[in-house]
């Protein structure tokens, strides 16, 4: 069967408000009469469990070449196990975090964006990446300092610096994300119900 439904992702630097945003676009999206699944990367599956116990904390981090590899594997079994089964149904899918994400913090990390994009290749393209943009200062205010190493105002910026050349070249959808959680949350509902309505996306 043809992949029939709608894949959203939503990507954004560490305390941006991507969860909270994913899953009121997931709700508001529901009450709309949607069939919509939240999903989110790093996946539960038994790589993104690794992910969690060995990639977000420094004492026992790995390297950043192993790291941007275990991702990939763990995106190609969310992949296919999860989105690419939701969508054959039709459902919406809405990923906090996704493909964009290997992009900006392996790159900030020093790694060739061009190799990061080959090991990802079985990553399909999202119908609409959303990237939720807010100052780094801002989120390191919200973030508690011990939360991961990832998240130190250097590389909030490097992470935004990537982030924004797919901006530039339209792959990521910008909204500022310097508002109210609710300003945010509308303006998002708004771009991804334009971009359903005019693909006519049908309702279950
Ligand atoms: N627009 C906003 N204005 C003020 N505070 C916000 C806004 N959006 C989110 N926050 C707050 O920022 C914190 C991080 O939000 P959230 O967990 O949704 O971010 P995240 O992008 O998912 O973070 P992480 O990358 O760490 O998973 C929360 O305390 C949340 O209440
Ligand atoms: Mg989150």
């Amino acid at each position: 069967m043809g992949r029939r439904g709608f894949f959203i992702c939503v990507e954004g630097l560490d305390g941006c408000g991507k969860t909270i945003q994913t899953k009121t676009l997931v709700e508001r999206l529901r009450k709309k009469g949607y069939d919509v699944v939240y999903t989110a990367e790093p996946s539960h599956g038994k790589i993104g469990d690794f992910i969690r116990e060995y990639c977000l904390h420094g004492e026992k981090r790995v390297s950043s070449i192993v790291e941007a590899l275990l991702f990939a594997a763990d995106r190609f079994e969310h992949v296919k196990k999860e989105i690419i089964q939701a969508l054959n149904e039709g459902k919406i899918v809405v990923s906090d975090r996704y493909v964009y994400s290997s992009s900006a913090y392996q790159g900030a990390a020093g790694l060739d964006l061009k190799w990061i994009e080959i090991i990802n290749e079985h990553a399909m393209r999202p119908d609409l990446a959303v990237f939720i943009d807010v100052e780094p200062e801002t989120v390191i205010q919200r973030l508690k300092p011990e939360k991961s190493v990832m998240e130190n105002l250097e590389t909030q910026r490097k992470v935004r610096e990537v982030y924004m050349k797919f901006v530039e070249n339209g792959e990521l959808t910008k909204i500022n994300g310097n508002r109210s959680k609710r300003e945010v949350a509308d303006d998002i509902l708004t771009v991804v119900l334009r971009l359903l309505e005019k693909g006519r996306f049908m309702k279950p």
